[in-house]
């Protein structure tokens, strides 16, 4: 097992009724500005909710209409005002890009540099005192409301980020499964993907002896393969509910990381897909994975038998046959909840070229996966194979 050093200090209130705690959770007298996405915090009831156990502030700022991929321009608009109206806290209540763009606004405030893109690009470690905030996560899937990351967009350059500060992990997360209830389909299948794939980033690594972690990540999968059809045909299921959240905050907590190999190449290629052709973070997920499994076959040899017997129930003798079997369940798995797995079925025809140039140009090494060698020509293969 490698060397780690492991601190998350995110203060989880799990479960039904948690909203009302935020009257002892947010500071007292100050001044709050919430942050939440276009409208589905207006007509779900959270919205009300909220501002009915708030407890009593100095001033209270809203900024609505953070969209989904948070965009950078809108983003700098909420650290302007931030900092016109002196805020102390931040309270963001969303999925992941509301919370992602509240981590990008609470580090911007005080960022010593003008131009604030540079936190995107490589001076994260310069973000100092960033502004203290809260969120409500309401759309299980990133990870992000226990995790120190962010992902930014900016559309007048087709680039989609990542950050990461350890002074950026919220100071409260409130995870109510109830809030899923609104989600419409398209939110419930990329929120079975995108914690599925986190684990296999961390999983489908090298065997390097991790029971622990291994086996920690293998019940997350198997957990999110068996309430996966629920979702869909039991939509109010409490219990359901409460496990998946539960599995894509773990997803994505950095417990299954410790220690281990992570390879994050399929969510660098997916975020220029995104970048690029606007598709969902999970679809890109979907349609480079499977790909990227197999042309690094060799190279995940263990793990991807140990993942075709563990979560497959794949015992062929001809390993060949074993790993094929189980990526072929894998795309059928996202298929039968309704995912796409190929390009194609977006009628997207790629520019491999663009995408693996701007792939290693936002890489820090020139090259990306657990072992560093999945380089400009192997992207270039990846994408075409995903056609
Ligand atoms: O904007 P509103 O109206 O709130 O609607 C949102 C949005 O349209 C809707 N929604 C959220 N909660 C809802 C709801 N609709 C009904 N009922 C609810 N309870 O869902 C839509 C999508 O929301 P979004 O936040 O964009 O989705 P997600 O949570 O999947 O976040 C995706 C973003 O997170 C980044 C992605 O790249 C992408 O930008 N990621 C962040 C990570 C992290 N911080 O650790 C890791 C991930 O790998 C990922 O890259
Ligand atoms: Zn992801």
């Amino acid at each position: 097992m490698h060397n780690f050093e492991f601190h998350n200090p995110v203060k989880v209130l799990f479960g039904k009724k948690q909203i009302e705690n935020i009257k002892h959770l947010i500071p007292q007298n100050k001044n709050i500005l919430l942050t939440y996405g276009v409208n589905s915090i207006k007509t779900n009831g959270m919205y009300q909710r909220v501002t009915n156990n708030l407890p009593q502030v100095n001033n209270l700022i809203e900024f609505g209409g953070i969209g989904a991929n948070p965009e950078y321009n809108i983003l700098l608009e909420a650290v302007s005002l931030s900092k016109l109206e002196k805020v102390d806290f931040i309270l963001a209540i969303g999925g992941g890009s509301v919370i992602d763009g509240t981590k990008f606004i609470s580090a911007s405030v005080n960022f010593p540099i003008s131009d604030k893109w540079q936190i995107l690009k490589g001076q994260s470690s310069k973000i100092s005192n960033p502004v203290k905030f809260g969120v409500i996560q309401t759309l299980p899937a990133t990870g992000s409301e226990m995790n120190e990351y962010a992902v930014i967009s900016r559309n007048e350059t087709h680039e989609k980020l990542a950050f990461g500060h350890k002074e950026l992990f919220p100071k409260f997360a409130i995870l109510e499964p109830e809030i899923t209830y609104s989600l419409p389909n398209r939110q419930l299948i990329n929120g079975i993907i995108d914690p599925f794939i986190h684990v296999t980033e961390q999983y489908l690594t090298t065997n390097i002896n991790t029971p622990l972690q291994d086996g920690y990540s293998e019940t997350i999968m198997r957990t999110l393969i068996n309430l996966a059809p629920k979702l869909f045909s039991k939509k109010n299921d409490y219990e359901v509910r409460a496990n998946w959240m539960w599995c894509a905050n773990n997803a994505l907590n950095n417990y299954i990381g410790l220690g281990v190999d992570e390879d994050w190449a399929t969510h660098a290629i997916g975020h220029e897909l995104t970048a690029l052709y606007g598709l969902d973070h999970a679809q890109t997920l979907a349609i480079i994975a499977p790909q990227l499994w197999r042309y690094k076959k060799d190279q995940k040899r263990q793990k991807l038998i140990q993942f075709a017997r563990n979560i497959w129930n794949i015992n062929d003798k001809n390993c060949n046959t074993a790993i094929e079997k189980a990526i072929f369940c894998t795309e059928q798995f996202f298929n039968n909840i309704g995912m796409k797995t190929k390009l194609s079925d977006y009628n997207i025809q790629a520019d491999a070229t663009t995408i693996a140039n701007n792939v290693i140009r936002n890489s820090k090494t020139g090259a990306i996966g657990e072992h560093n060698n999945i380089m400009f020509d192997d992207i270039v293969n990846i994408i075409n194979m995903s056609n």
